[in-house]
C-alpha cells in the first residue's frame, strides 16, 4: 500500500480493456535510441511498464522498424528523419516540445529533443490511464523554457518548511548513497515536464561545495539525466570566506572572483549540463553584497559571468527585504522591498540571469496580490516563484488545492503600458521579449512514503508541473486528470475529490484569513496555527495593524505606504480606490474601521465572524464527503486522507474560535448571530 503513495499519479493500476480498447493498444514499441541512459531509451522502458501495469501487455521493444503498423514509435523528430526519413504533418516545434499523433497505423511520439520525446511518452500514457482512446495528432510546446522546482533540504537531512520527512538527497552533511528515491522523484518530475530541480535549501550551506559533495552531486544529476532534469545549486553569498578562507566575499573582489571561477569550474567538471545556480542574498540574515556597498546587480553578474561560458543561467531571488521593519512607522512597508530593491537596476543584469520573484509581495500567503515587481522590469528576464510545500497553508495536514490562487496570480493582468500584460505572458518572456523566464516551485519532497506527507498534497505538484507547462490549462481539469490517475475511474471518487479539492482554498481563507488580512498564522517561527497577535509589533513586516476599532494595512499612496503605486496606473488607480478594490483584498490594501460595510450589507468584524463558521462548517463536509468513498479507495488511502480531514475538521474550529476570539476580545463588538460572545 505504502507502493501506492511513492508511485503518485504514475500507478498504472490496471483497467480493464474491452475489445475497444485492446484494438488500440500498440502491439510493439520502437525507441530510436538505444544508449541506456537516453531520456528516449527510458520513454521506452516506461511504455513497457506501462502498458503492463494498466492493460496486462508486455510488449517488446525493438529500436529498428519504422511505421510497422500497431506499433508506438519514440525518438526525437531528427532521429526519426535520420532513420526512417521525411516526417509529414509535424510542425516545428520549441525546445523541449513534442509531437503526439494516435491517428496513424504508428503512434507517433517525436520530440524537439529527447525530453520532450519523453514529454510526450509521458502524456500519451496519462492517455491510457484514464482509458483515453481519442483519435489525436498535435504538437505540445511550453510556454516557458524555465521549468524548476527547489528542494529546500539541509545538509544535514532536515528540509527547510518540509513536511514529509527527512531529505531525499541528504544525511550527515553528504549526499545519501542511495539514489533510489530520486530515481523515481525524476520520474515523477519528467511526466509533468519539469526540466531542473535545485536540490539544496536557499538559506545555503557552504560545504555543499565540498569536493565530495560535487562528486555526491554528480551522482545525483546522473540519476536525473535519463529523466531529461538538470541540477542546480543554491550558493551561499559569503563561501568564499567561510568556506574558502578568503578575508572577504566581496563580489567585485579579484580574489573572490578568482575563487568563483575555480568551483564553477569543479561544478561543470563534473556536472556539465548543471542547470545554474541560486542565490537567496541579502535576505533574512543571508550574507550578500550589501555587506560591501555592492549592488544585487554586481552579485548577480558575478555568477552569471562564471556560468555562462558553460551555459548556465543565475536563478536571483527577489526576496530581499529588512526584516527589522518598525510598525510604529506608518509608511513602513515590507511589501514594497522588491520593488524598492530591484526596479532602479533593470537592464543592470547579464542576459542570463533570471529575477525569480515569489508571487505576492510578501510571502505565500493565503491570499496576495500580484507582485508588482512583474510590471517593473522591462530588460530583465523573471520567473514566478509558488510553493508545492504548504508552508502558510496548512502544512499538508489541511487540505488546500493551489492551483486556483496560481491560476488567479497567472491570470491577472498587470496593463503594462495599459497593454494587456498577464503574469503568465510576462515570466514567459512573451510580454517583453525576453529569451528566458518561466517558473520555479518549492517542492520538498521527503522520505515519506507520500513524498509530501499527504496523499492529497500530491494534487499540488501534479498541477504546478502542467501550469508551468502551460498556465492556460483548467485548474479543475487538471485536478481531474490527477485524480483519475491516482485514484481510478470511479465516477463517484471523482466528483468528490474534484468538489473537496475545488472549495478547499476557499475553505481555509475563510477560516485562517479573509479579506485580504493574509494568513493569521504564527508568523514568527511555526507558520502553523491561529496566532493573530503575533501579526503584529514584530520587524518582520507581515502586519495588520489590528487595534481596537481598526485593522489592514493602508497602502494607498494617499494615505499609506504607497504600496499601490508600485503597480501600473490602471492597477494602481483600482487599489488606491477603496470602492474599486476587489474586497477580498481590502485589508491588504485599506485600514478601515470594524464597523467598515462590505457590499454584502455585513460589516467587517461580522464577515470575519461568519467567515470563521462557513469555513469550518465546510470542512466539516470534506471530511462527511470522503466518508461517503469508504470502500471505492484502497484502505490505506482512504483511512490516510480520512485521518487528515478528520484533523483538519477540528483544526478549523480552533482556527475558527482563535480568530473570532481575538477580535471579539479586541474590538469588544458582538456577533450578529450570538456565537462568538457567548460564553
Ligand atoms: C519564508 C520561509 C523561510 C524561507 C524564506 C525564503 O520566509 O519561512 O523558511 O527561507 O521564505 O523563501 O527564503
Amino acid at each position: 500500500a505504502a507502493e501506492d503513495g511513492l508511485k503518485g499519479w504514475l500507478r498504472y493500476a490496471p483497467l480493464s480493456c474491452s475489445d475497444q480498447c485492446s484494438s488500440n493498444l500498440p502491439s510493439s514499441i520502437v525507441t530510436l535510441n538505444t544508449t541506456k541512459t537516453s531520456p528516449v531509451y527510458v520513454a521506452g522502458t516506461e511504455l513497457q511498464h506501462g502498458l503492463q501495469g494498466i492493460y496486462e501487455k508486455k510488449l517488446q521493444i525493438t529500436h529498428k522498424k519504422c511505421n510497422a503498423a500497431d506499433s508506438v514509435i519514440v525518438g526525437t523528430v531528427d532521429q526519426y528523419r535520420h532513420a526512417c526519413g521525411a516526417v509529414s504533418g509535424v510542425p516545428d516545434l520549441e525546445e523541449d516540445g513534442f509531437w503526439l499523433s494516435t491517428k496513424g497505423k504508428t503512434v507517433q511520439i517525436l520530440g524537439q529533443n529527447e525530453r520532450g520525446a519523453l514529454y510526450g511518452t509521458f502524456e500519451y500514457l496519462s492517455m491510457l490511464a484514464q482509458r483515453n482512446f481519442s483519435k489525436v495528432a498535435y504538437a505540445s510546446n511550453p510556454s516557458a523554457p524555465i521549468r524548476w522546482v527547489n528542494q529546500w533540504d539541509n545538509m544535514d537531512g532536515s528540509i527547510e518548511r518540509g513536511y514529509g520527512g527527512p531529505s531525499i538527497f541528504f544525511k550527515n552533511g553528504q549526499i545519501v548513497e542511495d539514489l533510489t528515491r530520486v530515481k523515481e522523484y525524476a520520474r515523477l518530475l519528467a511526466s509533468i515536464k519539469i526540466n531542473a530541480i535545485v536540490i539544496n535549501n536557499v538559506n545555503a550551506n557552504a560545504t555543499i561545495l565540498s569536493p565530495s559533495n560535487l562528486d555526491g552531486v554528480a551522482r545525483v544529476a546522473d540519476v536525473f539525466r535519463p529523466y531529461g532534469i538538470q541540477v542546480g545549486l543554491s550558493l551561499n553569498f559569503a563561501s568564499p570566506q567561510t568556506f574558502g578562507g578568503l578575508d572577504t566575499f566581496d563580489p567585485l573582489d579579484a580574489s573572490v572572483i578568482q575563487w568563483w571561477s575555480n568551483i564553477t569550474a569543479q561544478v561543470y567538471e563534473r556536472v556539465p549540463d548543471m542547470a545554474g545556480y541560486l542565490v537567496k542574498a541579502d535576505s533574512e540574515g543571508q550574507p550578500g553584497p550589501q555587506t560591501y556597498n555592492r549592488t544585487l546587480s554586481d552579485a548577480a553578474n558575478l555568477f552569471a559571468k562564471e556560468v555562462q561560458p558553460y551555459g548556465g543561467i543565475v536563478m536571483y531571488r527577489a526576496f530581499v527585504y529588512d526584516h527589522h521593519l518598525n510598525e510604529s512607522n506608518w509608511r513602513d512597508d515590507r511589501a514594497n522591498a522588491a520593488v524598492d530593491f530591484f526596479k532602479h537596476l533593470d537592464g543592470e543584469f547579464e542576459d542570463n540571469v533570471v529575477i525569480q520573484i515569489k508571487y505576492g509581495p510578501i510571502d505565500f500567503q493565503v491570499r496576495e496580490p500580484v507582485s508588482p515587481l512583474f510590471a517593473n522590469l522591462f530588460n530583465t528576464s523573471m520567473a514566478i516563484e509558488l510553493q508545492v510545500t504548504q508552508e502558510y497553508l496548512g502544512q499538508q495536514s489541511h487540505l488546500v488545492y493551489v492551483a486556483p490562487p496560481w491560476k488567479e496570480i497567472l491570470d491577472f493582468d498587470l496593463r503594462v503600458d495599459s497593454q494587456p500584460s498577464l503574469v503568465s505572458d510576462i515570466v514567459a518572456g512573451k510580454r517583453f521579449k525576453r529569451k528566458l523566464g518561466g517558473s520555479a516551485a518549492v517542492v520538498n519532497v521527503g522520505t515519506n512514503s507520500t513524498w509530501l506527507g499527504s496523499h492529497m498534497s500530491m494534487s499540488n505538484l501534479y498541477a504546478y508541473g502542467r501550469l508551468a507547462w502551460n498556465p492556460s490549462d483548467d485548474p479543475q481539469e487538471i485536478l481531474q486528470d490527477w485524480t483519475r490517475l491516482t485514484f481510478g475511474l470511479d465516477r463517484k471518487v471523482l466528483d468528490t475529490i474534484t468538489h473537496i479539492s475545488m472549495d478547499s482554498w476557499p475553505a481555509y481563507e475563510q477560516y485562517s484569513g479573509n479579506l485580504g488580512i493574509q494568513t493569521l498564522t504564527d508568523i514568527i517561527y511555526t507558520h502553523y496555527g491561529p496566532s493573530p497577535a503575533s501579526q503584529d509589533n514584530n520587524g518582520w513586516g507581515q502586519w495588520t495593524r489590528a487595534d481596537r476599532d481598526s485593522i489592514g494595512m493602508d497602502r494607498t499612496v494617499s494615505n499609506g505606504t504607497r504600496f499601490s503605486g508600485q503597480y501600473p496606473q490602471e492597477i494602481a488607480a483600482m487599489y488606491e480606490d477603496i470602492e474599486s478594490t476587489p474586497e477580498e483584498l481590502l485589508l491588504w490594501f485599506h485600514h478601515v474601521n470594524y464597523t467598515y460595510r462590505l457590499s454584502s450589507g455585513k460589516t467587517v468584524i461580522q464577515h470575519f465572524y461568519d467567515s470563521h463558521y462557513t469555513g469550518a462548517e465546510k470542512t466539516q463536509g470534506f471530511l462527511e464527503q470522503w466518508e461517503s468513498l469508504q470502500g471505492k479507495v484502497d484502505t490505506e488511502r482512504y483511512d490516510h486522507v480520512r485521518r487528515f480531514l478528520d484533523y483538519q475538521t477540528g483544526h478549523s474550529i480552533i482556527w475558527r474560535d482563535a480568530i473570532n476570539n481575538f477580535y471579539y476580545n479586541l474590538s469588544a463588538i458582538p456577533d450578529d448571530a450570538k456565537r462568538v460572545d457567548h460564553h
